[in-house]
């Protein structure tokens, strides 16, 4: 099963950014886990990171056609973009939403996510173990040989 891990604005920057909130992980480290994660569990995982939105709507729509399961972090992109839902609405395929740290526990802005309405389900403050957990869940529920 083809995976796509897309992440959203700022997350390239994982390591560096605001260790206090997203921790020290980097983003390259980020790729490999989930590189990893996809191969222990027999998944194809595609991990992409932009700053440009119109980038993202592209993946978005690429996994939509191929009817793939997406595990995304919209980043900032979560509390605003109807462009980002609207691609996710679209998709045929499983939707896991991740968030490094807990949006709720945050400032007001962020605890409304515009994509969680039409994503399968949401994981947040878990830190970057959420990307494994979400992969788990994907390959558990949807993977070769489940019902
Ligand atoms: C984030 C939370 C967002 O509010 C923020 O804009 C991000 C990262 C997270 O992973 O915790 O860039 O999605």
């Amino acid at each position: 099963m083809r995976v796509y891990v897309l992440n959203g604005p700022n997350l390239g920057r994982l390591g560096t950014r605001q260790v206090d909130v997203y921790g020290v992980t980097s983003y390259a480290d980020l790729v490999t886990i989930c590189v990893d994660t996809g191969r222990e569990l027999g998944l194809d995982v595609q991990v992409r990171q932009t700053d440009a939105e119109h980038e993202l709507l592209g993946w978005l729509h690429e996994a939509a056609d191929e009817g793939a399961a997406v595990v995304l972090n919209p980043a900032a992109w979560s509390h605003y973009s109807i462009a980002v839902r609207d691609a996710c609405a679209m998709l045929r395929g499983p939707l896991v939403e991740v968030h490094i740290s807990n949006i709720h526990a945050r400032e007001e802005f962020r605890h409304h996510s515009v994509v969680s309405a039409v994503a399968t389900g949401v994981i947040c403050g878990l830190g970057v173990d959420g990307y494994r957990l979400a992969l788990h869940h994907l390959a558990a529920r949807f993977g070769a040989g489940t019902a």
